[in-house]
C-alpha cells in the first residue's frame, strides 16, 4: 500500500469524529476512576519524559508535529510545562481538529497550526519537522495500514530529526485490562515496542532507543522519581521510543 493512496486506507476517521466532542468520556475506564487520575496527568508523564529527552524544547526554535493529535492534549500539556516552538497538529478526524481550536486555552496564545490527514498522508512537505510525536495513535491504525504511517513520519522528518512514539504497553496486564474496558479503545490492536521499532526501521534509517514509563499512578507526584529508575523494565504501562533519523 502506498502512503499517498488514501483509497487503500482501511482506517475509519468517523469512529473518532464520534468521540471528539466528549473525548474525556471516551477515555473513561474503571482503573483511571479508581486512581483518581485525570487524562492530563497521564499525558503529563509523556510530556515530562519528552522534555527530559529534548531540553531544546524549552528554548524554542524547533518545528514540532503531533501526528494524530486528537484534541491537542499533548501539545497543550507540553506548552504548560514550558515547551516552546512551532507546534502543528494533524489528525484523520476533522471533529478532533475542531476540538483543538475550541478547547485551546486563551492564556496559551494562538492554537497550533492544524491540518487534516488523508489516511496516513499529511499535507506537509518532505523534511518539514525537527520533532514528530505520535502518541496513542498506532494501536488505532489497522495493522496493514501501519507501514504507511511509518513512511509518512519519516518523510516529514528532517535529517537528524527525532520521532517520539508513545504507546500502551501490551506486556502490562493492567493495560490490557483497561484498554478492553475503555470506550475509545474498542477497536484497538495493541502493539509491542519491537513491532514499532521494526516498522520504523523498514521505512528509514534511525538510531533507536526505548524507555518504559508509567510504573506508578500518574496522580501521585511523590512517586515520580520511580519511573526513570525502571525505564529499562518492559512492564511499564506505556513505552516511549525515540528514533533519531540519520543526518
Ligand atoms: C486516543 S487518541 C490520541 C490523541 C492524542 N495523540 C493524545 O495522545 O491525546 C487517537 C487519535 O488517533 C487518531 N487516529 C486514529 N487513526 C489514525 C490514523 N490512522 N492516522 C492519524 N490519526 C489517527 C484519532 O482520530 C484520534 O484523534
Amino acid at each position: 500500500m502506498s502512503a499517498s493512496d488514501p483509497q487503500s486506507w482501511s482506517g475509519e476517521p468517523a469512529e473518532f469524529d464520534d468521540y471528539a466532542a466528549e473525548y474525556e468520556g471516551g477515555l473513561d475506564n474503571p482503573i483511571k476512576r479508581l486512581l483518581g487520575s485525570s487524562p492530563d496527568q497521564f499525558i503529563a508523564v509523556k510530556a515530562r519524559w519528552l522534555l527530559r529527552r529534548e531540553p531544546a524544547l524549552r528554548t524554542g526554535g524547533l518545528a514540532v508535529l503531533d501526528y494524530g493529535c486528537g484534541v491537542g492534549s499533548l501539545m497543550r500539556v507540553l506548552i504548560r510545562l514550558g515547551a516552546k516552538g512551532a507546534f502543528t497538529g494533524c489528525d484523520i478526524s476533522t471533529g478532533m481538529l475542531r476540538q483543538v481550536e475550541r478547547r485551546w486555552p486563551r492564556d496559551l496564545g494562538a492554537p497550533p497550526q492544524l491540518a487534516p490527514q488523508q489516511g496516513a498522508r499529511t499535507p506537509f512537505a518532505d523534511a518539514s519537522f525537527d520533532i514528530v510525536m505520535i502518541s496513542a495513535v498506532l494501536h488505532h491504525v489497522p495493522v496493514t495500514d501501519r507501514p504507511a504511517v511509518y513512511a509518512e513520519l519519516g518523510r516529514v522528518l528532517k535529517p537528524g530529526g527525532r520521532i517520539y512514539v508513545f504507546e500502551h504497553n501490551p506486556r502490562n496486564p493492567l493495560v490490557r485490562y483497561v484498554t478492553a474496558r475503555t470506550p475509545i479503545d474498542q477497536n484497538a490492536i495493541l502493539l509491542d515496542a519491537s513491532e514499532v521499532r521494526h516498522g520504523l526501521l523498514d521505512a528509514a534509517r534511525y538510531t533507536l532507543d526505548t524507555d518504559y514509563l508509567m510504573f506508578m499512578p500518574p496522580g501521585l507526584a511523590f512517586l515520580r522519581g520511580v519511573d526513570p529508575l525502571l525505564a529499562w523494565l518492559p512492564m511499564g504501562g506505556q513505552y516511549a521510543i525515540k528514533a533519531r533519523k540519520a543526518a
